[in-house]
């Protein structure tokens, strides 16, 4: 029993869950970074934004940081209690407050798990396109934080792209509502978007406004095989040289296919080298007509098969196959790094080919797979120990600046979190790292929310 625990429960309201126990503390220890075990203080599940707001009164109270936290699958340890203090878990504000198909809005509440609110909105006919692999277990609020992306964003766009407004809780306890529920709006600084991404550095979302659009009437998902990765990536820029926006177009190298297919549905022939998974969509013949020419465009581009779902479970095997792919890696190289680089499209190639020969030269193997259609690559190092991993920066550094070299970013959807932290000032520069700690100390001048994260 710790005294802060016992002081939270003091100021917090019915329904406001306190946990010090160590043993329930323990889920609040990890995410899925892979960075390390830190056991906060205590955790905190909210209840009401009235929670959150008493939560950060007894930080700046007693000076203790406050880790916000959604579901714990984040990948850069956003969420860790790297200093200790209180994680506030909103995974108890869960709740979908409304759908409107008229103003094509739904309002939720940060903890909502994605695919509960793809499975709501879907059933009245419409559609919120962001599409992290981990949909299944990820909170909205986890999305807003990372700005998290997925397969669809090539078409669709990422998170941001649908948060229309928020309420959020700032450091300082005061609720602020941010943003509108209209389609457009330019009144003032854009703070919506500076929370969205910031990775709870600034202030903790309790409720946000998104936009919904009608669902497509149909979609059409195809699988071509090449013998490399190369010809995949070349297969991409084709397609879009050729006038289509396919919704997604996911790329796997070799070594990807060799680790996912024994647990995938999907069983990828052996001697093949590349793969692309391409998908369209919309209400009229015209999307089957695409699929058959991005098949021709990959057949041009050295295809050895390509293969159309003749129906939804063909489909879902396809897609559950790519869904495994970071499991499946984790299981079989439980000490592999994933990178998740992006460059633009046109890089795509020279971006996959490098961190080949990176891994070549440090003798680590590399297996890389991703979001192709939008340079958005994971690039995993397969190390075979800690020990390999310690020994192995060397070869993220190169890996990450090669990224920045091309005219990509360091992380294209995983967030920077305590991963990347180190690296970011090679990406934005002196200057804007310091406009960047002055915004984050107009939020929190007592750097007590989610402290060291992002900037360091
Ligand atoms: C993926 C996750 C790791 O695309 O971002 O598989
Ligand atoms: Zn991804």
């Amino acid at each position: 029993m710790s005294e802060l625990a016992d002081f939270l429960r003091s100021r917090l309201g019915v329904g406001a869950h306190v946990i010090d126990d160590s043993d329930a503390l323990a889920p609040y220890a990890h995410d899925e970074s892979g960075i390390g075990r830190f056991v906060p203080t205590c955790a905190v599940q909210a209840r009401h934004a009235e929670d959150v707001q008493a939560v950060l009164a007894v930080s700046r109270e007693r000076r203790v940081p406050v880790i916000p936290r959604g579901a714990g699958t984040g990948k850069a340890g956003a969420a860790l209690a790297e200093q200790g203090g209180i994680v506030l878990s909103l995974e108890r504000m869960n709740r979908i407050l409304e759908i409107s198909p008229e103003d094509g809005v739904a309002v939720v509440e940060p903890g909502v798990i994605l695919k509960t609110l793809m499975d709501a909105v879907e059933a009245r006919g419409l559609f919120y396109p962001p599409d992290p692999n981990s949909l299944n277990a990820c909170s909205i609020g986890g999305n807003i934080a990372h700005n998290a992306g997925g397969p669809r964003a090539l078409k669709y766009g990422v998170t941001a792209d649908y948060v229309l407004g928020l309420k959020a809780v700032l450091p300082s306890g005061e609720l602020i509502r941010t943003g509108h529920r209209s389609i457009k709006g330019v009144a003032g600084l854009d703070l919506t978007h500076l929370i969205v991404g910031s990775e709870g550095t600034l202030a903790i979302v309790v409720e946000a406004t998104l936009q919904l659009l009608p669902l497509p009437r149909r979609v059409e998902t195809g699988l071509a095989l090449f013998p490399s990765e190369a010809h995949a990536a070349q297969a991409v820029l084709n397609i879009f040289a050729d006038g289509h926006l396919p919704r997604a177009c996911e790329l796997f190298d070799a070594a990807s296919m060799r680790l996912v297919t024994p647990k995938a549905p999907f069983k990828f022939p052996e001697g093949v080298g590349g793969a692309l998974l391409f998908e369209f969509d919309g209400n009229g013949d015209q999307v089957a007509d695409e699929l058959v020419r991005a098949g021709e465009l990959c057949t041009a581009a050295g295809a050895l098969t390509v293969l159309a779902a003749q129906s939804d479970a063909q489909r879902r095997q396809m897609w559950e196959t790519r869904r495994l792919v970071s499991v499946a890696m984790m299981e079989a190289k439980p000490h592999k790094i994933s990178e998740d680089v992006a460059v633009p499209r046109g890089k795509l190639v020279e971006m996959i080919a490098e961190a080949r020969r990176i891994g070549e030269r440090h003798g680590i193997a590399t297996a890389s797979y991703g979001h192709a259609g939008d340079g958005n690559l994971h690039v995993n190092l397969l190390f075979n120990s800690a020990a390999e991993r310690a020994a192995g920066q060397a070869a993220i550094d190169e890996v990450l600046r090669a990224a920045l070299a091309l005219g990509g970013t360091i992380t294209g959807e995983h967030g920077v979190g305590i991963a990347k932290r180190a690296f970011l000032p090679l990406e934005l520069g002196a200057e804007v790292m310091a406009l960047q700690r002055r915004l984050k100390a107009a939020f929190d001048p007592e750097n007590l929310l989610n402290p060291g994260k992002v900037l360091g």
